[in-house]
């Protein structure tokens, strides 16, 4: 599967995340703690791009309704989510950030 670059690793910092379109995917790449993560940027409530609400340690919580999703596995955590958003694997190397996209 084809890996592509996402971004500079410094230009998301800890803490933080990104929308970004790859490959006609739209993806919210989040810099947590232990790595980078990605997962599709559109919550599974409705037509909400994450990436414009907020993150919490791992916990991404979406503008509209205020459900959560763990970044790191795309698990609903708090309704009115229920289904997981898909993930992606990332990879760090040389100062970027590359995803998978399939
Ligand atoms: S659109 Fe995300 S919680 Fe409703």
């Amino acid at each position: 599967m084809p890996w592509i670059l996402a971004c500079d690793s410094a230009q998301l910092q800890v803490g933080t995340m990104r929308r970004l379109e790859l490959a006609d995917e739209e993806i919210a790449l989040y810099h947590l703690a232990d790595g980078f993560f990605a997962t599709s940027d559109t919550c599974t409530h409705a037509r909400a791009s994450l990436s414009e609400g907020s993150l919490r340690d791992c916990i991404v919580e979406c503008p509209l309704h205020g459900g959560q999703f763990d970044a790191r596995t795309g698990k609903a955590v708090k309704f009115p989510c229920v289904t997981a958003l898909q993930t992606f694997a990332t990879r760090e190397k040389d100062g970027a950030v590359w995803v998978e996209i399939e």
